[in-house]
């Protein structure tokens, strides 16, 4: 049995949950676990960013902000909670320019980390926001994670300096419960930000926790890459992620929450991942993420923020499967654990759905602006196999409910290319957005089709993230997974909602 905790568990009973919080906070604690909180966040935007301002006006701006920040903290604080994150662009928002946005920026002095402490030593002119972020980790004494533009002079001294004189970050900041500054991180995979440099050198930015050992960081659209997310759980020995993130969902394959758990599967690592709220703009999915469960949020529908709190454990990867160890065994053929097709009364064998007489053997279909190529799921149960350059996936299903949706299975190997530029395997498994095959790979939230299923791919790359998304936006355990034979797989039975998604995300970064 799997632990899975949602986050209604965590609202059943507000006042009950926070007393017992509070109270477990004040004992003893083991050292194998520790109490995170990331928080969601609807900014307060300006109305016209690209619009130039100075210091005093941006000042009252992340002001405003900060005073949020303040009573979550104050808030976190009374749980009990060792490590808050915020998400990224919460403090001065997004949409600058690069000349727009230099008001904004807090100067991040080139200091060692853990010498410098803002609150206490506020010598350097320009570093409001890092002051003020200091003191709020002090009083709440609390690791703090935010996200701040920051500046850095330069000159003709060195040849990367831009003519303006200045590096311009999209950075995180991390300081202990003292307030001291411990990281920095200057973030590295800019989604589209002008108003931002990419650093000359890869920032792998770790620190020391009492309680949970080395975390790590890295910030929204570094997530699909390599540098720094993948060196980090790889080659550097870190076992959780702090995650500020401004991301919009995308479906079916890229809701912010899906790939957050993907990530913390594939790779065994907790993950605390803070986004902004922002619905209008797709922005809601946070989650503290660990390889066996997750607390997420995700709320279209209320402008609210939301503090999430969660106990986990300081080793995620306790009697936990390797990401990267292909075992080089065939497993032999999959059987269902719950019987034979005969024996249920539920499930017809083999007959065809409804509408699907005109089905097409294979078609293509654009599914997040990439040419999948797709074979129709037909009947109520059975075996398909669809292959595109050098991948093949295979997948065996077995339908639990007798509605009329419509599945299919997508395969892709080849370069994305619209909204950045990474290279995809991907076998996938979606209900199609419609009741034609064409709306096959379109986006849709909701389904009530439960299945029980087995995906694999024969996969040229290593690093595979299997994704699970159900119904209404919701998370499940991701199942068994892992490598067998050459082959990444993925198998789940008893889905508790109608599937969505079923991935198998393989990201070649060599092709990128
Ligand atoms: C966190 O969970 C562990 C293990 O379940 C428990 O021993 C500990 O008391 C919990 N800590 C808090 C603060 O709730
Ligand atoms: C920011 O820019 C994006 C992309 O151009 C646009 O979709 C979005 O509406 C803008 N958001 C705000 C708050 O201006
Ligand atoms: C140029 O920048 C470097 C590094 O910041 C600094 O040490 C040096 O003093 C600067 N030189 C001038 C002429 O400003
Ligand atoms: C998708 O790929 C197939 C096979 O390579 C090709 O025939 C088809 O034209 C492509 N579709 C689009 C929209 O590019
Ligand atoms: C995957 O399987 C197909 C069909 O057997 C084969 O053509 C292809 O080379 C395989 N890919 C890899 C990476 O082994």
């Amino acid at each position: 049995m799997e632990r899975f905790l949602r986050p209604t568990m965590l609202r059943a009973g507000p006042a009950l949950g926070l007393l017992l919080l509070c109270h477990q906070a004040l004992l003893a604690r083991p050292d194998s676990s520790f109490v995170a909180a990331v928080y969601e966040y609807p900014s307060i935007l300006i109305a016209d960013p690209e619009a130039l301002t100075d210091r005093s006006s941006a000042l009252e701006l992340m002001n405003r902000n900060l005073d949020h920040y303040e009573e979550q903290v104050m808030a976190a604080a009374k749980q009990g909670v060792q490590i808050i994150v915020f998400p990224e662009d919460g403090i001065h928002g997004f949409n600058f320019t690069r000349r727009s946005i230099y008001p904004f920026l807090d100067f991040l002095p080139a200091v060692q980390s853990g010498k410098w402490n803002p609150c206490l030593e506020p010598q350097f002119s320009d570093t409001e926001v890092l002051q003020r972020l200091s003191c709020l980790a002090g009083r709440g004494r609390l690791f703090l994670v935010a996200n701040l533009g920051t500046k850095q002079p330069c000159n003709g001294t060195d040849p990367g300096c831009p003519p303006d004189g200045r590096y311009q970050f999209n950075t995180n900041v991390v300081f202990d419960d003292k307030g001291t500054l411990v990281a920095s991180y200057r973030k590295q995979n800019l989604y589209f930000e002008y108003s931002f440099d990419t650093p000359s050198v890869v920032d792998h930015s770790i620190f020391e926790t009492p309680f949970a050992g080395k975390i790590g960081t890295f910030t929204c659209f570094d997530m699909l890459f390599f540098e720094p997310a993948v060196r980090l759980v790889t080659d550097l020995g870190v076992k959780h992620i702090v995650f500020p993130a401004a991301w919009m969902d995308q479906l079916p394959l890229l809701a912010g929450i899906e790939i957050q758990q993907a990530f913390a599967v594939a790779f065994n690592v907790n993950v605390l991942a803070a986004n902004l709220h922002h619905p209008l703009l797709r922005m809601s999915s946070s989650g503290i993420h660990t390889p066996h469960g997750s607390f997420w949020y995700h709320n279209t529908e209320s402008l609210k923020g939301k503090l999430i709190v969660a106990n986990i454990s300081a080793d995620p990867g306790a009697g936990g499967p390797q990401w990267n160890s292909p075992l080089g065994e065939s497993h032999g053929r999959f059987s269902w654990d719950d019987g034979t097709c005969e024996g249920d009364a539920d499930t017809p064998c083999g007959d065809p759905l409804e509408g699907a007489l005109e089905t097409p053997a294979t078609f293509h279909g654009e599914m997040m602006y990439d040419n999948f190529t797709f074979m129709p799921l037909r009947e109520n149960r059975g075996r398909l196999r669809v292959c595109a350059n050098a991948l093949c996936c295979e997948l065996d299903y077995r339908r639990r409910g007798l509605s009329d949706e419509l599945y299919a299975l997508g395969v892709l190997d080849g370069l994305h290319t619209v909204h950045g530029t990474y290279y995809l395997q991907v076998c996938a498994l979606v209900k199609c957005g419609g009741p034609r095959w064409e709306t096959c790979g379109h986006e849709t939230p909701r389904a009530t089709e439960k299945f029980d299923f087995h995906i694999r791919g024969n996969f040229s790359t290593a690093f595979v993230f299997p994704m699970l998304l159900t119904s209404g936006m919701t998370l499940q355990p991701p199942g068994q997974r892992g490598w067998e034979g050459g082959h990444y797989f993925m198998r789940k039975s008893q889905l508790s909602s109608g599937l969505v998604t079923a991935a198998l995300y393989g990201r070649w970064y060599e092709r990128d």
